[in-house]
Formats: structure tokens, C-alpha cells, sequence
């Protein structure tokens, strides 16, 4: 569904990815993982259109993308949660969620769609009214998650949706991304907790210093020594 090549991405004059892979298939559920700086951010922007890579290739459902604005890649179908939520903090709830329905496809559903992630969510519906900076930050995860879901994606990308949360707020979450898995949307998520992502995803990315470094299933991953030398330096 997706495939990323050779992916070279610089950031003023830092190189920040040197020739970065990475394959999601329709249906998974991929964690990208790497200790904090090694491009994961970068990545994700890439793919999403928000950075335009130096060299290499993105493709998506066989289409190239690398290059399209960002506003272009969501109406192909590919929605991306950013790291740290990036709500408007002074709209509510239910604005925020709203103007996730933005583009041409999603406009005519938003008020079907608008009651699914209600659904999904339901301090959507509870704090609808209520400005998004008063919500906890599970909750804002949510509002952030629920917004990405109202572009109607079929490849849905999250960047450390985990961060800073609570172990029941991050179950109650992980529950919550599996179902949207679940029903047919395509997962690709960033985190650097290693057990955590890899209890969750069934494969895993590895980025070092902005290269692909390892990749495999979950199990695997776990009892790599590569993985182990990366995150636990030793
Ligand atoms: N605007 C920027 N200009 C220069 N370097 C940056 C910029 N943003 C991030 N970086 C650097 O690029 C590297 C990769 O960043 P990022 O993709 O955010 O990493 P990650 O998400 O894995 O923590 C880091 O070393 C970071 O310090
Ligand atoms: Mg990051």
C-alpha cells in the first residue's frame, strides 16, 4: 500500500534521512520505531507531504507521491496525526474534529462520519462544546485521532500517539487504534517505547540516525540484539 525508497530528506542545511525504507501493507498495523532525533518525525512528515524529500521514492496504492502537497496526499487517502496533537486549542472539540473533514471526498460524509468518531470517541461527543485546550492530553489524543479519522483515510498515520499518557489512558487508546484497525483502516504509528509498540504492531521499522537499520515482525524485533544494541546501547 505504501512503500518509501532511498528516502534522502535534508532539514535546512542537516541531512536528517540517509536513504530510509520502509512497506506498509494494506491491512497492517506498523510501528516505526528509533530513539528520539533518528527521523521517525521526518519520515512521517515526508509521506505526508508536509517535507519534500531530496531523493528517493514514496508510493501510494501504486501512484507516486513524493513531491504533492501536503492537501493533495490527504485527498489520495492518507491522514497523519501529528506529533503533539497540534489541535486549535481555543476551537472546541467538535470544530477541531470537523475541520478534519476538510477536502473534496470527505466534505459530503462529514456529519456520518462526524457521528462514527463520536462513536469511536466519546468524549468527542461529551466535550464537544468545550475548547480543545481544557481536555487532558489522553483526551486531546483522542480529539487529534478523531480529526485524522474524519479525512476518511485508508492509511492512517500517527506520530507517538503514547507520549506522556498514562498506562490506562495508553490501553485505553491502544484499544481504541486497534478497532480503527480493525475496520479497515491501514496503521502506521510512531513510538519510542520498543515493547510497547511491538505489543501493539505486528511488524516494526527501526531508524538509527536517520537509516533503516532493522525491520521485521514484532517477535522478532524483540529478540533482535540489533534492536537491543539501538535502544538500550549496549
Ligand atoms: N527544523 C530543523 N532543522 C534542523 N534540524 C532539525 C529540524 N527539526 C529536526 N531536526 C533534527 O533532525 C533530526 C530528526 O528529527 P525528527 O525526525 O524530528 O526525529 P524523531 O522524530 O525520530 O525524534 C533530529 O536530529 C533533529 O534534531
Ligand atoms: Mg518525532
Amino acid at each position: 500500500m505504501l512503500e518509501v525508497s532511498g528516502l534522502d530528506v535534508l532539514l535546512g542545511d542537516y541531512q536528517a534521512l540517509w536513504g530510509a525504507r520502509l512497506a506498509v501493507e494494506r491491512g497492517e498495523m506498523v510501528a516505526l520505531l528509533g530513539p528520539n532525533g533518528s527521523g521517525k518525525s521526518t519520515l512521517m512528515n515526508s509521506v505526508s507531504g508536509l517535507l519534500r524529500p531530496r531523493a528517493g521514492a514514496i508510493t501510494f496504492e501504486g501512484e507516486p507521491i513524493a513531491g504533492l502537497p501536503a492537501h493533495r496526499i490527504v485527498g489520495r487517502g492518507i491522514a497523519h496525526v501529528l506529533e503533539r496533537r497540534r489541535l486549535f486549542p481555543y476551537l472546541s472539540v467538535r470544530q477541531n474534529v470537523w475541520l478534519g473533514g476538510y477536502h473534496a471526498a470527505a466534505r459530503g460524509a462529514r456529519e456520518a462520519e462526524y457521528q462514527r468518531v463520536a462513536e469511536l470517541f466519546p468524549i468527542v461527543a461529551a466535550r464537544a462544546g468545550q475548547p480543545a485546550h481544557t481536555l487532558s492530553g489522553g483526551e486531546q489524543q483522542m480529539v487529534a485521532i478523531a480529526r485524522g479519522l474524519m479525512a476518511r483515510p485508508r492509511l492512517l498515520m500517527i506520530d507517538e500517539p503514547f507520549l506522556g499518557l498514562a498506562p490506562q489512558v495508553v490501553a485505553h487508546l491502544t484499544e481504541a487504534i486497534r478497532r480503527i484497525n480493525r475496520d479497515g483502516v491501514t496503521l502506521l504509528f510512531i513510538e519510542q517505547n520498543v515493547e510497547l509498540a511491538l505489543s501493539i504492531a505486528a511488524r516494526g521499522y527501526v531508524l538509527e540516525s536517520g537509516r533503516t537499520v532493522v525491520d521485521g515482525r514484532s517477535a522478532e524485533l524483540l529478540r533482535s540484539p540489533e534492536v537491543r544494541r539501538i535502544f538500550l546501547g549496549g
